[in-house]
């Protein structure tokens, strides 16, 4: 057991995990008391209805945002005791994150944009573009390599950003609603290529998502409710 008092298998847990934001004299509650862990290729479907807190809690796991109470450990170490670059680093090795905007750099083609992760992590650049193309294919994309991100439609962006989230093998990947601009046959493709990965690499995978058809393919679904989750 670790000090969290969860089993240090967890790829991901969090500990009475809070968010409140101050509105002048008044304090709003977004999440409270929340306790979740993940293991090693479990798939998880965070579904809730708008406003419930869904980005707010995958911003605080994936330590993009800090909590006003408890704590969430990332492949074993807690957040919160790690500087900002420390915190930077063990994103960047355990943890894939695909965001509800995209969030890609304008300025980079999708090829490269899919790369950052291995070059921040030192991979070789052949590597890196041969493994970066590999995902690039597998998610549709092997025509638009050199595209950057204003010359791709909303899906081929979101298909770009999940690549990139992958690309690195991480323990973990936290999606933000990954399926919204995506047609039914191309989000039946980002699925298959999740169960495999899960089964495969052990890559566990925590969606928010509205998509109800996503959310049962999972092997839980949970649902945020007044600032906690509950089993769906
Ligand atoms: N920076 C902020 N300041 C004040 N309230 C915020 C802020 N960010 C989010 N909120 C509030 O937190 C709640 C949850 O937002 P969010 O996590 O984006 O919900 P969801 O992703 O489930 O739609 C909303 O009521 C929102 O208004
Ligand atoms: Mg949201």
């Amino acid at each position: 057991m670790s000090e969290s008092g969860m089993s240090d298998k967890a790829v991901l847990s969090c500990r009475n995990l809070g968010k409140s934001y101050e509105e002048g004299p008044e304090s709003v509650v977004v999440l409270s008391g929340l306790q979740l862990e993940l293991h090693p290729g479990q798939r998880v479907a965070i579904v809730g209805s708008s406003g419930s807190g869904k980005s707010t809690l995958l911003n605080l796991l994936g330590g993009l945002d800090t909590p006003t109470e408890g704590s969430v450990w990332l492949a074993g170490e807690e957040l919160s005791a790690l500087n900002e670059k420390a915190r930077g680093l063990l994103r960047n090795r355990a943890l894939g994150f695909v965001y509800q905007f995209h969030h890609l750099l304008p300025e980079f083609t999708a090829l490269e944009n899919v790369c950052m992760p291995l070059l921040i992590g030192k991979t070789p650049i052949p590597e890196a573009r041969q493994r970066a193309t590999a995902l690039l294919e597998r998610v549709g994309l092997k025509h638009r390599l050199a595209h950057k991100p204003s010359e791709l439609s909303g899906g081929e962006r979101q298909r770009v950003a999940i690549a990139r989230a992958l690309v690195n093998q991480p323990g973990l990947v936290m999606l933000d609603e990954p399926t919204g601009n995506l047609d039914s046959h191309t989000a039946q493709g980002i699925q298959d290529l999740m169960l495999e990965l899960s089964t495969s690499s052990r890559t566990a995978f925590l969606v928010v998502t509205h998509d109800m058809a996503l959310a049962r393919q999972m092997d839980r679904v949970w649902r945020l409710e007044e600032g906690r989750l509950v089993e769906a």
